[in-house]
């Protein structure tokens, strides 16, 4: 298949980018979570909540194997967690080109300080949570992906510029 898929960890832009990129390439955009929300009938935290981590990661592997069988192109972009477990890198690998969004702990923790939408973030030190969790991410998102990004310092039409610059070259 020929999706465009962006990867990467909370708050590296992956909804943002996906939704103007996939407004740039004249294709549609779906952002795995709100498929995952909408289906459940609620948002994610109140999954995390009531059902726990090991459900709502049962959950999005449901939906993007779902999202595997519909053959129309489309950008598409899926929570930081997704791409750790083998069975999902499988699945996205066969549906088209995996994109990693980069950013640095200072780009994230700017980005997420406020935020409260993220179950995984929550209690302890924001800043250790997020070098905790892309340390033992990274080697994953790496394995996975085609191509990478970063998002460091640089504007919105600037990632989507250089991603379509790649996905055509
Ligand atoms: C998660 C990332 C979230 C969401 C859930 C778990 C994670 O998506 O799927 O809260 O484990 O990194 P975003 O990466 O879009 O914030």
């Amino acid at each position: 298949m020929d999706h465009i898929i962006l990867i990467g960890f909370m708050g590296s832009g992956k909804t943002s980018v996906g939704k103007q990129l996939a407004k740039t390439l004249g294709l549609p955009f779906i952002d795995l979570d709100q498929l995952i929300a909408k289906k459940a009938g609620m948002e994610i935290t109140e999954i995390f909540e009531r059902f726990g981590e090991t459900r709502f990661r049962e959950m999005e592997t449901e939906c993007l194997k779902e999202l595997s069988l519909n053959g129309e192109r489309k950008v598409i972009s899926v929570g930081g967690g997704l791409p750790v477990r083998p069975e999902n890198q499988q699945y996205l690998k066969e549906m088209g080109t995996v994109v990693l969004l980069e950013a640095s702990v200072q780009t994230l923790l700017g980005r997420l300080q406020y935020d409260s939408t993220r179950p995984m973030l929550k209690g302890g030190e924001l800043k250790r949570k997020i070098e905790t969790l892309q340390e033992q991410r990274k080697a994953e998102y790496e394995r996975v992906s085609e191509i990478s990004v970063t998002t460091d310092n640089r504007s919105l039409s600037e990632v989507v510029e250089e991603i379509c610059k790649i996905i055509k070259s």
